[in-house]
């Protein structure tokens, strides 16, 4: 059933970072698809005023949204409002308030730190009246299990879960959603995709900068809680999911994520290996013998009929080699032909900065009688065809439509898993800059995490 529309667009942190590096340039976006003709309200509490909301607007759009589109740009200026005040202050709501009008579904979107959502829902809640308000949360959310449950516990006091909106930015990129779309739509994999053939699952996310500025926030987070417990295991529930049933439910998708993560017991400590870059601590912003990781390596079961026996890998860095976002399910070995020993076959998704879906298999190399792997190209990415997630999210949002944001009790299912590595942690293992993290993290896996390199673009 199709849900009415928001008929307002709320943002709180308008002058923050997240609005000048990804909001002003999906609202922009938005505007120019014809997808955002509402108003839209930026709130803060910077001493500002609406012209220099607009003189902002326009830098964010210029620095990150491919420059001011000569429509798109003067229509949502026309459509942006500002207030200025501070969210404890029941007068900004009211002001607020009078803003929004008689608009039913306004979207409120939070990009402010998590430690501000509970007084703003507060005061939500006290102007919201009959009206249905639509509340976006960015991540973090919560910083372990018993606070993610105290935060769903102030957010269901005034708003029913379908109204809430927990965002991920990995589930609006389209390679992530690619992910269970190939699964299901290549009866091929089907028979393949379970422990009889499957050796080992690798998700693997390596950025090669380290942590950008970001020292306050990054060491009260540290790798498990900032990518792990989110991004990487929304990664792996789409790989190890059932398919949903037909049925016009919504959210049956979401059921079936969860599922997934309940099979799989907290982290074991002595599958966890947790790394810390050199030079880290003396990164603006860091505690003093910090013990917040910048790396870390696990190992999972998703303990499933499907799926039993089989581990799934998770290794995730600041300053490694290369960037690359990429899962490899690699497949049982072969026994050997003709006597020439040979390598697993495997699947391999590159996630990120390309999008790529490869088939590892192995031919008959002429006159050398051996195998010779090659990596048959299913599918790859043609440039500007991947949305902004930041656009593709907001405007799910504003039609209501839950299924690309994570549910309450998936966010939960996900801190249970963490919440042993995150608690109390004992000092990470030092690496060095530029390399793959603590050779631990190697010996993690039997026969190594499968390195395929750089993506090839010989097709299929
Ligand atoms: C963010 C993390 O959620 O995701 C960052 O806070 C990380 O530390 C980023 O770099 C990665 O996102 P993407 O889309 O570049 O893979």
């Amino acid at each position: 059933m199709t849900k009415p529309r928001s008929e307002a667009l709320v943002f709180y942190g308008a002058t923050g970072d997240l609005a000048f590096k990804k909001i002003f340039p999906a609202l922009q976006r938005m505007t120019k698809a014809g997808q955002l003709d509402v108003p839209v309200i930026g709130i803060a509490r910077g001493g500002w005023s609406l012209e220099r909301l607009k003189a902002r607007a326009l830098e964010s759009v210029t620095a990150h949204g491919g420059g001011a589109d000569p429509e798109a740009f003067p229509k949502l200026m026309s459509r942006l409002r500002y207030i200025e005040g501070e969210y404890t202050e029941p007068d900004t709501f009211d002001r607020l308030a009078a803003e929004i009008g008689d608009a039913q579904y306004p979207l409120h979107y939070m990009a402010i730190p998590q430690s501000l959502f509970e007084v703003v829902v507060t005061q939500l809640g006290r102007i919201n009246g009959e009206t249905k308000s639509r509340l976006v949360l960015e991540k973090p959310f919560g910083t372990d299990l018993a606070s993610a449950q105290r935060l769903n516990a102030i957010l269901h006091a005034h708003f029913d879960e379908q109204s809430v909106f927990r965002i991920d930015h990995y589930l609006g990129k389209e390679a992530v959603q690619n992910l269970v779309f190939f699964r299901f739509a290549n009866t091929f994999l089907e028979p393949i995709w379970n422990r009889r053939y499957v050796e080992s699952v690798q998700i693997t996310m390596a950025e090669p900068f380290g942590i950008k500025g970001r020292g306050a926030f990054y060491d009260a987070t540290g790798a498990i809680r900032d990518v792990v417990q989110n991004h990487l295991l929304q990664v792996l529930s789409n790989i190890a999911m059932e398919p949903p049933p037909f049925s016009q439910d919504t959210e049956t998708l979401r059921d079936e994520k969860v599922k997934v993560l309940k099979a799989i017991a907290p982290l074991n400590l002595s599958k966890v290996v947790r790394g810390q870059f050199r030079g880290y601590l003396d990164e603006p912003g860091v505690a003093p013998g910090s013990h917040t990781e910048t790396f870390a390596a696990l190992e999972l079961e998703v303990d499933s009929w499907r799926w039993h026996g089989v581990p799934f890998y998770i290794r995730c860095g600041k300053n490694l080699p290369t960037s690359r976002t990429e899962v490899i399910v690699k497949l049982h070995r072969p026994p050997p032909v003709t006597g020439v020993p040979l390598v697993s076959n495997h699947v391999r998704f590159r996630l990120g900065p390309e999008f790529q879906i490869a088939l590892g298999a192995t031919v008959r190399e002429p006159d050398l009688e051996e195998g010779h792997p090659l990596e048959l190209l299913a599918s790859h990415d043609h440039e500007g065809v991947e949305a902004d997630p930041y656009e593709a999210l907001l405007g799910d949002a504003m039609k209501g439509e839950t299924f690309r944001f994570a549910r309450q009790d998936y966010v939960e299912e996900a801190w249970r898993i963490v919440d042993p590595a995150i608690q109390a942690p004992e000092a990470p293992l030092i690496y060095e800059p530029q390399s793959w993290g603590p050779s631990q993290a190697d010996t993690l896996v039997p026969g190594g995490w499968v390195d395929v390199g750089e993506a090839k673009d010989d097709r299929w």
